[in-house]
């Protein structure tokens, strides 16, 4: 049995996606965590039967959120729209076993205060032709690490960012569960 965590601060529409994605594979087995107590992810976890809980901020920060994983034996985990950094000694922890995705074409559009509809605007307001998602393996750098997997869609002139998003959801519904399947069958 492989234990993946899924930690999520918003919608958590891909966590969903995921979970749906393995529905059927008795060797995976999902708990999903949020920073916001009442992050609609939770609701979702609820309702799809997963069991799920949140935490404080404080305490992804001072270990407890590590020691519990650890406790409950996760093997991987996946960050879905999770808008807090990963302290290092969770990084320690998990070396190259903390996926994260990214709305945009990384190093594009990264960084802190990168994340969800700033960064569609963004893109739309500079006039891209193109975006895309970035899968990538965390660092000790916001929206940084070895990048598995990036792939682009067209951004046309009439595009508003909210047009952006909708087809960046898309590829992250199509690619990421793909995506972390492959990885985790590498451990
Ligand atoms: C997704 O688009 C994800 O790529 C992005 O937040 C959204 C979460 O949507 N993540 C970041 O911006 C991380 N910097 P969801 O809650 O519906 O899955």
């Amino acid at each position: 049995m492989k234990n993946i965590a899924i930690l999520a601060s918003g919608s958590g529409s891909n966590a969903e996606n995921i979970v749906n994605y393995f529905k059927d594979r008795e060797d995976i087995s999902f708990k999903i965590y949020s920073n916001k107590k009442d992050a609609f992810v939770l609701e979702r976890a609820k309702r799809l039967g997963v069991p799920c809980e949140s935490f404080l901020k404080s305490e992804l920060e001072d270990g407890t959120l590590l020691s519990k994983l650890i406790s409950e034996k996760v093997d991987f985990v996946v960050l879905a729209g999770f808008l807090l950094k990963i302290p290092d000694a969770m990084l320690s922890v998990f070396p190259d076993r903390i996926v994260n995705i990214h709305p945009s074409l990384l190093p594009k559009y990264g960084g802190k205060g990168m994340y969800g509809m700033k960064v569609h605007e963004a893109v739309v307001a500079a006039g891209e032709k193109e975006s895309g998602i970035t899968i990538h393996i965390i660092d000790d750098h916001y929206d940084e690490g070895s990048v598995v997997f990036q792939t682009t869609v067209p951004v046309l002139p009439t595009d508003s960012p909210e047009d952006v998003a909708h087809k960046v959801h898309e590829l992250e519904y199509k690619y990421f569960p793909q995506v972390i399947d492959e990885l985790i069958s590498k451990l």
